[in-house]
């Protein structure tokens, strides 16, 4: 049975989502509860595997249905191995991307329609859904900037900024469907501003660990 606490964040690609996630980690493990804290497509070794080949910048003929069992089959490993057993134990996971990215990039922004990707990841996570979710909310031409100032793009990166927008557009849609479960986190300012945010949301929820 689940006894743990299970966050979930997502956001367009440089939105500062797994900076938050960092942040996250680090306040709750200096409180002394006990997290996990693991990144989607990845997080075991089966899933990394996978996410190397969705990244690969030498794949540009993959299909969209391929992409997005990929996606499912790198989360059912990443589910059953980590999460499920994690949150059984009564632990704190914290995952950096989850079935909501599915939703919004293959649902909405490739066009699968979430009803599909829902079958699909609803075997994928054997139906465990997060208890928050934060949605690192950024305008996508700000994240264009902040993230080509800082890497060389990976093949989903370099798509061009009207996917970007569809992206955005797709998890303001996601976030307005499941408003008790999904925060949106203004993240246009500095790290710091957008983590006071997230803690507010947070504290009130970690209680019963330290309490
Ligand atoms: P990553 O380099 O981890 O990006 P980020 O740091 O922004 O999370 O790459 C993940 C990419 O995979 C990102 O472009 C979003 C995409 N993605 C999907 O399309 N579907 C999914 O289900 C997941 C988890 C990620």
């Amino acid at each position: 049975m689940k006894k743990g606490l299970f966050i979930t964040f997502e956001g367009g690609d440089g939105a500062g989502k797994t900076t938050q996630v960092n942040l996250l980690s680090d306040y709750i493990v200096n409180k002394g509860i006990d997290a996990v804290t693991v990144r989607e497509p990845g997080g075991v070794p089966v899933s990394e595997k996978i996410r190397e080949i969705i990244l690969d910048n030498v794949n540009t003929d993959m299909h969209n249905i391929t992409e997005m069992l990929l996606y499912a089959a790198s989360r059912a490993q990443l589910v059953s191995q980590i999460i499920i057993p994690a949150l059984n134990e009564g632990k704190c996971v914290i995952c950096d991307r989850f079935v909501d990215s599915s939703y919004v990039y293959q649902g909405l922004a490739r066009g699968l329609g979430i009803d599909v990707v829902k079958t699909v990841n609803d075997i994928a996570t054997q139906r465990l859904i997060p208890d928050i979710t934060f949605f690192i909310d950024l305008d996508p031409e700000t994240a264009l900037k902040r993230r080509l100032a800082l890497t060389k793009p990976d093949r989903l990166e370099m798509e061009d900024i009207s996917f970007h927008r569809m992206v955005y557009q797709g998890f303001a849609t996601i976030a307005n469907m499941y408003p008790d479960r999904i925060k949106r986190i203004n993240a246009s300012g500095k790290a710091e501003e957008t983590f006071s945010q997230v803690k507010e949301y947070i504290d009130p929820l970690i209680c019963r660990y330290t309490d």
